[in-house]
């Protein structure tokens, strides 16, 4: 299994109805592959997390990137795990600006800093937000 956690640009402003039909797409299609993962969108910022078998993953990482509605997508980083950090989320959504690293920056500055980018899954998954 692998993990992938990239950042992106929204090429329109995301409200909650269109985050919301987002997150159903995902939902839906993450299932049928039995990928998780988490998702933050901050200020026309994305960050997420897609997770699961090889193949699976980087199908859905090559979808992602393609999609209009975003831009500028990079990985930030892709690793073999043994178990997922989100069993249970065919697709989960946080709200960045529960964080404490994350309430007073751009979603992009995840990028100069990986070790917080583990910080960062652990308080989401331990549910501390
Ligand atoms: C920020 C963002 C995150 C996305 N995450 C996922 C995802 O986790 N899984 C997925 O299947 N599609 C995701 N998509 C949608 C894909 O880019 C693409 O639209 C979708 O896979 C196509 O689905 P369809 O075959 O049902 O039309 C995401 C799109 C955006 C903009």
């Amino acid at each position: 299994m692998i993990a992938i956690v990239y950042t992106s640009q929204a090429t329109t402003d995301f409200d909650k109805e269109s985050l919301k039909s987002l997150l159903l797409q995902c939902r839906i299609n993450n299932k049928k592959k039995n990928v998780t993962g988490l998702l933050l969108y901050k200020n026309r910022e994305f960050i997420q997390v897609i997770e699961g078998e090889d193949e699976d993953v980087e199908e859905t990482f090559k979808h992602i990137k393609t999609d209009p509605r975003h831009d500028g997508v990079e990985a930030i980083l892709k690793e073999r795990i043994d178990k997922r950090f989100f069993p249970f989320w065919a697709m989960g959504m946080c709200n960045p600006d529960k964080s404490e690293e994350l309430k007073n920056r751009p979603l992009s500055d995840i990028k100069y800093n990986k070790m917080s980018v583990y910080q960062l899954l652990k308080d989401f998954k331990n549910d501390l937000l």
